[in-house]
C-alpha cells in the first residue's frame, strides 16, 4: 500500500538557501535560535524528518534509513525550489548530511557537520539500538528522556533547554523513533568518504559534548580537505540550542 507522508518545514529569511536537519529524537525546533540569529544572512528551512515533529508518516511499523532521510531533504529543497543548499546537520542529521552528500552530491554547497561524527556503531552499539527500540516501542519516550536528554546538555545547562529538549522528546511518536534506532544502527560508516568531500565544509561542535567527544570531531575535521574547525566552548551534544549566538556566529562567519 502506498505510504501517505507530508514533509513540513519551518522558513525564515532570504537569499541562497540554508538547510537544517536535526538529530534524534527530535525536531525542526531544535534549530529556533539558528533560523532566528542566521535569516539576515540566508534563507534558512528547517525540516521535519518523515515522521518527525509535524511531518507525517502513514505507517504503524516504518522503517526508515539515512538514504531516504536524504531524499526527504532533496524533497524540501524541490519545495522551495532551491537547486543547491548549505547543508547543516546534528548529529543523526550529519548523518544524513553524509547521505546526502552521496546521493546527491549536486544539491550540496556547503557542509556544516554539527556534534556528529562519520563511524558506524559497533556491535555493542547495534546492540543497544535495538534495546532502545523496544524500549520505546513498549514504554514510549519517557524513559529515553531520563537517560539521554541530561547526557546531551553541557557543562552549564539551562532550565529553558532542559524543557525544550523535554517537550521535543516527548512530541515525538514512539514507532518513528524506534525506526530512527534501527536506521541508526544500519547506517554506512562514512569515514571512507571524507577524503572526497569537495565542497567547503564547517565541522562545529561542542567541547563538552558527552556523547561524542569532541577530540574525534577534530581528527574528523582533519580528514575533510580545507575544512574549518570551531569548538565550542561549554557546549554539549546540542551546542547550537544551548549556545545559539557562538554557533550562528561561527556559521556566520564561515557563510563569509
Ligand atoms: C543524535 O543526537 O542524533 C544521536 O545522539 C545520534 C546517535 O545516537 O548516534
Amino acid at each position: 500500500m502506498a505510504e501517505a507522508m507530508q514533509l513540513a518545514y519551518e522558513e525564515r529569511g532570504s537569499g541562497p538557501v540554508l538547510a537544517f536537519i536535526h538529530g534524534f529524537p527530535l525536531d525542526r525546533r531544535m534549530w529556533i535560535g539558528q533560523i532566528s540569529g542566521l535569516a539576515k544572512k540566508r534563507r534558512c528551512v528547517a525540516l521535519d524528518l518523515r515522521g518527525h515533529g509535524l511531518s507525517t508518516i502513514d505507517d504503524a511499523d516504518p522503517a526508515f534509513s539515512m538514504d531516504l532521510f536524504a531524499d526527504d531533504v532533496v524533497a524540501t529543497l524541490d519545495e522551495v525550489g532551491a537547486d543547491k543548499a548549505d547543508i547543516c546537520g546534528l548529529s543523526m542529521g550529519g548523518y544524513v548530511a553524509f547521505a546526502l552528500w552521496r546521493r546527491h552530491p549536486d544539491r550540496v554547497r556547503s557542509l556544516i557537520l554539527c556534534d556528529t561524527k562519520a563511524e558506524a556503531d559497533g556491535d555493542e552499539a547495534k546492540a543497544g539500538r535495538e534495546k532502545t527500540a523496544q524500549l520505546v516501542r513498549e514504554q514510549g519516550l519517557q524513559p529515553l528522556v531520563e537517560t539521554l536528554a541530561p547526557k546531551l546538555l553541557g557543562s552549564n545547562p539551562t532550565e529553558g533547554s532542559q524543557t525544550s529538549l523535554r517537550d521535543m522528546f516527548l512530541a515525538q511518536p514512539p514507532n518513528v523513533i524506534a525506526a530512527d534506532c534501527l536506521a541508526m544502527r544500519d547506517r554506512p560508516d562514512s569515514t571512507g568518504d571524507l577524503a572526497g568531500i569537495t565542497v567547503p565544509t564547517l565541522v562545529v561542535h561542542g567541547d563538552a559534548d558527552q556523547l561524542m567527544p569532541v577530540d574525534g570531531a577534530k581528527a574528523m575535521a582533519e580528514k575533510i580537505k580545507g575544512a574549518t574547525f570551531a569548538a565550542i566552548a561549554g557546549g554539549g551534544h546540542m551546542a547550537p540550542m544551548e549556545y545559539p549566538k557562538e554557533t550562528n556566529a561561527a556559521i556566520a562567519a564561515f557563510l563569509g
